[in-house]
């Protein structure tokens, strides 16, 4: 009862000096306001007593935020985190912390909610590496965030994968729709999909014809690659996969280029509960291609779609810090030029896929979706670009290809590189 009629006079109070624009107020407001203003306008980042000014004119004076906002020409926001950040500190805490390092903290903590640190530590931690912003202190402890997650995972996976030897770092002519089903569940961080496209198609009968193919010396081989079966392959990688799929997980797919996103993939996939979170584009040169003259349509394809997706309702998890969020990803394609490498004798004939996917670029998503030791699965491997790249990065990794020739030139490829890691390593 005494707290409603408190609350009812505050209002009274407050409604009569937003009427007379401040013009009732007392002596000790006016002279703390006018210190409150004093202090802002010198910018004065270390002044825990700005917080302090704010608290008393809020509480003490019955001052409404919106007034003190209009009188100091600060935001709502911006005055209520002064005053916030004041009281969350007691006198005995603030010795030798700026008010600043101590502002900084309170945001840390409301926008780092999973971070589990208390204020002051995370305040001792903005001292001792010296972060004066919050894009500095916001990516010093999400990098913390994600170890903490990393290590936590980690504990997780070695229960989840020792369920799966025998079956992992091993390469496997199959189909993937008959290995996939013998995974635990929940055991992969990332399945790495570059299948078949089937949307090339020049000849009447179907399969993937280049112009240079005859010529180029590069392997063409593919399975599933009509128009439907390509398609059925694709689409079968959403039910088998969910399970699948550790907590923050994703599924890579690599979808044609220089053409829409087809409707039966997205659909397919919204069925089966999964979203797209993003959609980027792999350019596979740096430099410019399809030279003018040289046309037969009027776009030539230099660019391939990847499509993201995580389970339905969760949002991709961030990995490793610090490489590049463009959603354009440029990476030299390792096909470019292989055929006059070839006639020169660097490469053998037959040592490149067609649709072999660059190092780097398997790389640079391992570690964009992964932490080491994290299970890794190319449901489509051929060449094993995939896998090669876990393998390097210390990621568990799972080899899987149905085309007999591609998988007897993929898995001696990953045999060889695996060789040369354990000698690396050795
Ligand atoms: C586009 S290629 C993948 C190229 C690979 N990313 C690389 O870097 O070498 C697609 C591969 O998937 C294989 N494939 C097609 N259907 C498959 C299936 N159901 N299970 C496993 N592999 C399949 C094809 O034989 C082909 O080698």
């Amino acid at each position: 009862m005494a707290s409603k009629t408190r609350k009812s006079l505050r209002k009274r109070v407050i409604r009569k000096q937003q009427r007379c624009g401040g013009a009732c107020w007392s002596r000790r407001t006016a002279a703390r306001l006018a210190r409150l203003r004093e202090l802002l306008r010198r910018h004065d980042r270390n002044c825990w007593e700005i917080g302090d000014l704010v608290g008393q004119l809020l509480a003490g004076h019955r001052i409404s935020v919106s007034l003190l906002a209009q009188h100091t020409g600060y935001s709502k926001s911006r005055l209520s985190e002064f005053h916030l950040t004041a009281a969350a500190f007691r006198k005995d805490q603030r010795q030798g912390f700026t008010f600043q390092s101590s502002l900084l903290a309170r945001r840390i903590q409301r926008r780092l909610g999973a971070l589990e640190m208390d204020l002051l530590a995370i305040r001792r931690e903005i001292r001792e590496f010296g972060l004066t912003t919050l894009r500095q202190a916001r990516a010093h402890f999400v990098r913390r965030l994600v170890q903490q997650q990393a290590a936590s995972w980690g504990r997780k996976s070695a229960t989840v994968l020792q369920a799966t030897e025998g079956l992992i770092d091993r390469c496997h002519h199959a189909d993937y729709r008959d290995v996939l089903p013998k995974l635990p569940d929940g055991s992969v961080k990332l399945f790495l999909a570059d299948p078949p496209f089937g949307v090339y198609l020049h000849l009447p009968h179907g399969g993937y014809l280049s112009g240079r193919a005859s010529t180029n010396g590069l392997r063409i081989n593919c399975d599933n690659n009509s128009a439907k079966a390509a398609l059925e392959v694709t689409t079968a990688l959403f039910p088998l996969c969910l399970t699948k799929l550790a907590p923050g997980g994703c599924l890579v797919l690599f979808q044609p280029g220089c053409r829409p996103d087809r409707p039966e993939v997205l659909r397919a996939a919204t069925e089966n509960g999964w979203s797209c979170a993003y959609a980027l584009t792999w350019a596979k040169t740096s430099k410019p291609t399809a030279a003018p003259g040289n046309c037969s349509e009027p776009y030539a394809v230099s660019s391939e779609r990847i499509l993201i997706f995580v389970r339905y309702g969760e949002r991709l998890q961030w990995h490793e810090q610090g490489l590049s969020r463009s959603d354009v990803l440029v990476f030299e394609s390792e096909t470019h030029g292989a055929s006059r490498e070839m006639e020169q004798g660097v490469l053998r004939y037959g040592d490149v896929h067609m649709f072999q996917k660059p190092l780097a670029l398997m790389e640079f998503l391992v570690r964009k979706h992964t932490f080491p030791q994290d299970l890794v699965v190319e449901p489509f491997a051929c060449s094993g670009a995939g896998v090669v790249a876990a393998a390097r990065l210390r990621r568990r990794w799972l080899y899987i290809e149905s085309n007999l020739a591609n998988f007897a030139w993929g898995s001696e490829r990953v045999a060889r590189s695996m060789a040369s890691l354990s000698v690396a390593t050795a």
